[in-house]
Parts: structure tokens; C-alpha cells; sequence
């Protein structure tokens, strides 16, 4: 699984322990004023709100966009949506392999939807004969619960499966969900709505079994200026695009906003180290539009 894993390792500065002059001192005393109300405030797309509020306004935007939630993606891919999350799921190339007895445990999280889930249960099976290896989708949107609950229900396939648990959780905290159970963490196009992203990473290490994967889908951060160019005016439109579709232009503006916001791959993978994963590394897909991030808890 996993196969093209990179070994690094991570290092991180200590702090000087050398006293400061008063100048610094009165710098760090201001630093830390500001830090104690940008610690109270996070954004919310390019807006900036109360930290308590983000996980409303964000439970809302996917409220608002849980029956067109298709839609939303082909709208804001073009489509590629669907090339990413099956090259996501054949490279994670999960499931129990014929020669163990262990069936494997999966979460994914912020995984509404149940694309991602359902493509791991049916690549399991299909290329493993692995048919009792179980799943949690977690979301913190009962909403958008409900639309992977009906697609189950209408494809006929993981609605009513002991296999499967449908589990309203904010992934920050995960807190229904035991330490050191999980083999394999999955979070496709989640992570960037997170209030708190390195809570979420660190509750992500928690769940992992020591040995377990930690595999994230995500925009990024785009590496060819012509690319860029052209993406930035289609993220202008994009707002407009949700209003003719869904008659929802606030929503779109927020996606495009989150994407922009969100990390770029190394500093993301940093984030990922400081969690405590080894292993860390990502690959970048379609000129970087998105990115496939992973890191092993050992
Ligand atoms: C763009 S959708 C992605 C759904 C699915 N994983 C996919 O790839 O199609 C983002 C999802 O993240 C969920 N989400 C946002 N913040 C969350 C949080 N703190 N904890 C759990 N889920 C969250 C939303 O409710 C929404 O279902």
C-alpha cells in the first residue's frame, strides 16, 4: 500500500533560551497581544470572523450545496474531480490482501458525500476479494450525511452494512472515534473548511493505528504561472458560475476563497510532520491544482 512513500525525517528548531533586551521583549509582549486576538479569529474564505462562528458558516455553505453537491464539483473542476479522486484511491490501493487475516479498519472523514469511502470499499473488493473490511464516514454536516446515505441507499450498495458507519463528528476532535483503531485516515476536499487544520491532523494521529495512513486530497497550490493565470480568472467567475447553477453565489465564493487560503504542499506537509507523522510527502496533480498528501504514524 502505498508503495511511493518518501522517507524524510523532521526537524524543528528549539527556541533560544538566551534573555532578550527590552525592545524584544516588548515586541514579543505585542506579538503575543496580537496573537491572543488573532487566536480568537480565523477566516472564513477571505473574511475575517470569530472562530466560533467558522464551524456554523461552514456547515451552512455545505447545507446549502448538499443536493447539488455533484454539480458543485463538476462545476469548480471542470469534472477532473472525478480523474483525482480515482487516481487518489487506486494509488492508496487499499484493502485486505488475500494473505491476511486482518481485515482492515478505514475512516474518512469530512467524507459526506461517501465517493471516497465507497471507491475504497469497492477497489478493496474488486482488486482484493476484501469484503470485510469495515468503514466510518465521518462528517461534521448531517446534511451532507445524508445525500452518501442516499447514494448508498440508491446504488444499493453499503446503505444498512454493518461494514459501514455514517457518524456525525467535527474532525478536529473525532471524538467518538477510538485511539489507535484506525489503519488508514482518508480526507478528500475537507481539510481546507477546518477551523483548526493541525487539530485535525493531530486528531487524525490519535485514530491511526501505530503503522496506520494518514491520505488527504486537497486543492493547492498551483506551480505554473500560465496555469495560475488562466485559474484565476476562471476563480472570478466561478462565484457567478454557482449563482446561474444552484442560485448560490455565496457558497461558490466561499470555495474559492478556502482554496486560497489553504496551504501550499510543503507548508502543508510541514504541518502534517508536526502532527508527528513520518514518511510525509505529496504529489501534485494537475499542475498542482490539487495535491495527494500522506504520512505514516510509526
Ligand atoms: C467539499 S466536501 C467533500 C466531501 C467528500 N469528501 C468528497 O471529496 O466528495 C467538504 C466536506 O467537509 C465537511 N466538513 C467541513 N468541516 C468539517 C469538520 N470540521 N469536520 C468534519 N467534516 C467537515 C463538510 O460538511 C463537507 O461534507
Amino acid at each position: 500500500m502505498l508503495k511511493s512513500v518518501a522517507r524524510s525525517s523532521a526537524a524543528w528548531r528549539s527556541q533560544s533560551r538566551l534573555a532578550r533586551p527590552f525592545s524584544q521583549t516588548l515586541s514579543a509582549f505585542n506579538a503575543k497581544s496580537d496573537n491572543t486576538e488573532t487566536a480568537q479569529f480565523t477566516h472564513f474564505g477571505s473574511k475575517r470572523v470569530p472562530k466560533v462562528e467558522k464551524e456554523k458558516l461552514v456547515r451552512h455553505v455545505f447545507s446549502s450545496v448538499a443536493s447539488k453537491y455533484d454539480l458543485m464539483n463538476d462545476v469548480m473542476s471542470l469534472g477532473i474531480h472525478r480523474l483525482w479522486k480515482d487516481h487518489f484511491i487506486n494509488k492508496l490501493d487499499a484493502g485486505k490482501r488475500p494473505n491476511s487475516t486482518e481485515p482492515l479498519h478505514f475512516i474518512d472523514v469530512a467524507g459526506g458525500s461517501g465517493d471516497i469511502a465507497f471507491g475504497i470499499l469497492d477497489h478493496a473488493e474488486q482488486k482484493f476479494h476484501d469484503t470485510e473490511s469495515s468503514m466510518h464516514i465521518v462528517d461534521i454536516n448531517p446534511d451532507m450525511l445524508k445525500e452518501g446515505e442516499k447514494r448508498a441507499m440508491e446504488q444499493q450498495k453499503y446503505f444498512n452494512d454493518p461494514r459501514v458507519t455514517f457518524l456525525v463528528q467535527n474532525g478536529e476532535t473525532l471524538d467518538k472515534i477510538e485511539s489507535n483503531s484506525k489503519d488508514v485516515y482518508t480526507i478528500s476536499f475537507g481539510i481546507r473548511n477546518f477551523t483548526d487544520i493541525q487539530a485535525g491532523l493531530n486528531a487524525a494521529y490519535r485514530v491511526l493505528k501505530p503503522g496506520g495512513i494518514f491520505y488527504c486530497l486537497e486543492f493547492s497550490k498551483i506551480q505554473n504561472y500560465l496555469v495560475d493565470s488562466a485559474y484565476q480568472q476562471w476563480a472570478k467567475i466561478l462565484p457567478v458560475m454557482g449563482s446561474i447553477v444552484a442560485n448560490d453565489y455565496d457558497s461558490y465564493q466561499y470555495l474559492v476563497e478556502s482554496i486560497e487560503k489553504f496551504p501550499d504542499q510543503e507548508t502543508f506537509k510541514e504541518m502534517i510532520q508536526k502532527a508527528g507523522f513520518e514518511s510525509a510527502g505529496y504529489e501534485s496533480l494537475t499542475f498542482g491544482i490539487c495535491a495527494i498528501h500522506w504520512g505514516v504514524k510509526v
